[in-house]
């Protein structure tokens, strides 16, 4: 099975960034390739009668909603962390008047405020990628979750960016010197494997792809720019090669001839008893 899911959003440091953020990921959301990555996700939780999960990168509490709906008519219950806490205001108030059996808080998925064994089932949705010790946190979520209850991770790999359509070896320049390869920019390629070293027994693995040809989505989403700049910087091209390929981006888009891609993977793990 293959679904689709989006990435990249703006630095939170930058000034006005958690607007844009939030932008970004009301974007992302409302694609439909997005949309069916996050609904698979959310069957690989299996929410039971009664249960309590754990929405870790919340964002503005789009996905956390939407589980709060499936677990209030089986009587269960959804808590959002988020380290943002811009995020956790917008989701405060997306949530105001709805009554949904919902609690947002924020919180570093290094140092969950709850308790062990606190929660039925959690999710990670494009968190780990951004950490620089994406094991350290998936342990800690793996703390808070009961012996028997399931985690569910999404994450890209940033390796597979492809882009077609526009100035082929420019492309390449960029792609070569504005990714990171390191850290855990590539974590969508072993999630099965974190999964497993951090002691769960893996449960369902799915390919996950996002495809887009329209230009303005494909920078925001992929964050193209920030990718040509981080080229620059690097040394590989300059400014205005830089902008020339933006520029051959934009006028492929405008022939229907740009494709930009990214693969990644959603894994769900028991978390097993001892
Ligand atoms: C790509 S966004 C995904 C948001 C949401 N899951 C969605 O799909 O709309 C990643 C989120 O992780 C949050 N985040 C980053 N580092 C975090 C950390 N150490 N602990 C908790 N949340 C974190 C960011 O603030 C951001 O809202």
């Amino acid at each position: 099975m293959s679904v689709m899911f989006s990435s990249s959003p703006p630095a939170a440091a930058e000034p006005g960034a958690s607007e844009a953020l939030i932008a970004f990921l009301d974007l992302a959301s409302a694609i439909d390739a997005v949309r069916s990555a996050k609904a698979c996700g959310f069957e690989m939780l299996r929410m039971q009668a009664g249960e309590h999960l754990l929405d870790i990168g919340c964002g503005p509490g789009t996905d956390a909603l939407a589980l709060a709906k499936q677990a209030a008519l089986l009587g269960g219950r959804v808590t959002g962390v988020d380290l943002n806490p811009a995020m956790i205001a917008a989701a405060n108030r997306r949530a105001a008047g709805l009554r949904l059996p919902l609690v947002f808080l924020q919180a570093d998925i290094h140092a969950l405020p709850f308790g062990d064994a606190h929660f039925d089932a959690v999710r990670i949705d494009r968190v780990l990628h951004f950490l620089s010790d994406p094991r350290k946190a998936l342990m800690e979520a793996m703390r808070v979750t009961v012996p028997g209850g399931r985690i569910v991770v999404t994450e890209p790999d940033w390796s597979t960016l492809e882009v077609s359509g526009g100035l082929s070896d420019l492309t390449a320049t960029v792609l070569r010197a504005g990714i990171s390869r390191d850290g855990a920019a590539c974590i969508g390629a072993r999630l099965d494997r974190l999964l497993m070293e951090c002691g769960l027994q893996l449960m369902a693995h799915r390919q996950t792809q996002l495809s887009l040809g329209d230009f303005r989505s494909a920078v925001v989403l992929f964050g193209l720019e920030g990718v040509a700049r981080t080229a620059v910087q690097a040394g590989a091209l300059g400014p205005r090669d830089a902008a020339r390929w933006l520029r051959s981006l934009q006028q492929a888009g405008e022939r229907d001839e740009l494709n930009v891609t990214l693969k990644g993977a959603i894994a769900s793990g028991l978390r097993l008893a001892g």
